[in-house]
C-alpha cells in the first residue's frame, strides 16, 4: 500500500531548510515555484513538494518523469551565505543528503553517488537526481534552488522501457513500499545539516567521496558537444570530477557521466 501522506507534519521550526513544508498536488515544477517564492516572505528554506509535476525539468534540458503519488519531488530555494566561487558545493553536499536520506530509510542496501549527483544502486541504476540551479548578481550568490527527485514507490514494471533501462526505485531494492513523509523528514533534516557545514566553511568533499561510485571506473562524460573517455580519478575538494584521459588529467566541473565500466584489467604476463 502507498502510505497515507501529510507532508505539514514534516515541517520544522528548529530547522532552516523546510521550516515550512508547502504541498501541491499538481504543479509545473517545483523548482520554480520555490524559486519564486524566495521573492515572499519565509521563502529561504521553503520546501516545496509536490505529488505531480507536469513540466518536471532534469539536467541538460531533460525533463523528469515522475507519476502522481508514488516519488518523492521537492524543493528548497535558499539565498545562501557562500562565495560563489564555493556555489558548486552545494550541489555534492545536497547529493550528499540525498544519498543518505535514501541509505537511511534501505539498510542494508548498496548506494552511491555518481558524480554530480545522481544517487545510484551498486549495479549504476539511478534512484534520484537533483537539479541545482544558482543566480550570481554582482558577484555574489543571490539565490539557489535545489530540486530534488527520487524514485519512491515507481516499481520499475510499471516505468517506461528507456526508464527502467537504466533506473529503479527504493521500493524495488528494497522490496517494500516507504512512507514519503518519513522520508522526506530525514531529507530536509540531513540537507539542513549540510547546509549549515558549509555556510560555517565546512566541505562535504570527503563525505561524497566516500559514496562516491566512479573511483577507478573507465567512463565517458558528455560536456557540450564533446565526450571525454578516461578513469575516474576521485573528486576534487571543489567538487570537480577528476578525469585521467590520454592527453592527462582534466578537472570537470561540469558535464553527465554517460557510461560506466570497469577500468580494463591490467595485463599480467606470465
Ligand atoms: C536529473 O537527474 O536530471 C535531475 C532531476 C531533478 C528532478 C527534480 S524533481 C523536483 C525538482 N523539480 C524539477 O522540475 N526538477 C527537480
Amino acid at each position: 500500500m502507498v502510505h497515507p501522506t501529510d507532508w505539514s507534519r514534516v515541517a520544522d521550526p528548529a530547522r532552516r531548510v523546510g521550516r515550512t513544508v508547502e504541498f501541491h498536488d499538481e504543479i509545473g515544477s517545483t523548482n520554480d515555484r520555490a524559486r519564486l517564492a524566495l521573492r515572499e516572505p519565509g521563502g529561504d528554506g521553503l520546501a516545496v513538494v509536490a505529488d505531480l509535476q507536469t513540466a518536471g525539468r532534469g539536467r541538460r534540458g531533460r525533463t523528469w518523469e515522475s507519476p502522481s503519488g508514488l516519488n518523492l519531488t521537492v524543493s528548497v530555494g535558499l539565498r545562501p551565505l557562500l562565495q560563489p566561487s564555493r556555489a558548486g558545493l552545494l550541489g555534492i553536499a545536497a547529493a550528499v543528503a540525498t544519498r543518505d536520506a535514501c541509505a537511511a530509510l534501505t539498510p542494508g542496501v548498496a548506494l552511491g553517488i555518481r558524480w554530480p549527483n545522481d544517487v545510484v544502486t551498486g549495479g549504476g541504476e539511478k534512484v534520484a537526481g537533483l537539479l541545482v540551479e544558482t543566480a550570481v548578481e554582482d558577484g555574489r550568490l543571490v539565490e539557489a534552488v535545489i530540486g530534488i527527485g527520487i524514485n519512491v514507490n515507481w516499481r520499475r514494471d510499471q516505468m517506461p522501457a528507456e526508464i527502467a533501462a537504466r533506473a529503479t526505485s527504493l521500493a524495488d531494492v528494497c522490496g517494500r513500499e516507504l512512507d514519503r513523509t518519513a522520508l522526506l523528514r530525514v531529507l530536509l533534516d540531513g540537507l539542513d545539516a549540510e547546509l549549515a557545514a558549509l555556510e560555517r566553511g565546512g566541505s562535504p568533499v570527503e563525505r561524497f567521496r566516500a559514496v562516491s561510485a566512479l573511483d577507478g571506473r573507465r567512463v565517458a562524460v558528455e560536456l557540450g558537444d564533446e565526450l571525454l573517455e578516461g578513469i575516474a580519478a576521485g573528486i576534487a575538494e571543489d567538487g570537480a570530477l577528476l578525469l585521467d584521459t590520454a592527453a592527462g588529467r582534466l578537472a570537470l566541473t561540469i558535464g553527465e557521466v554517460v557510461a560506466v565500466r570497469d577500468a580494463d584489467p591490467v595485463e599480467v604476463r606470465a
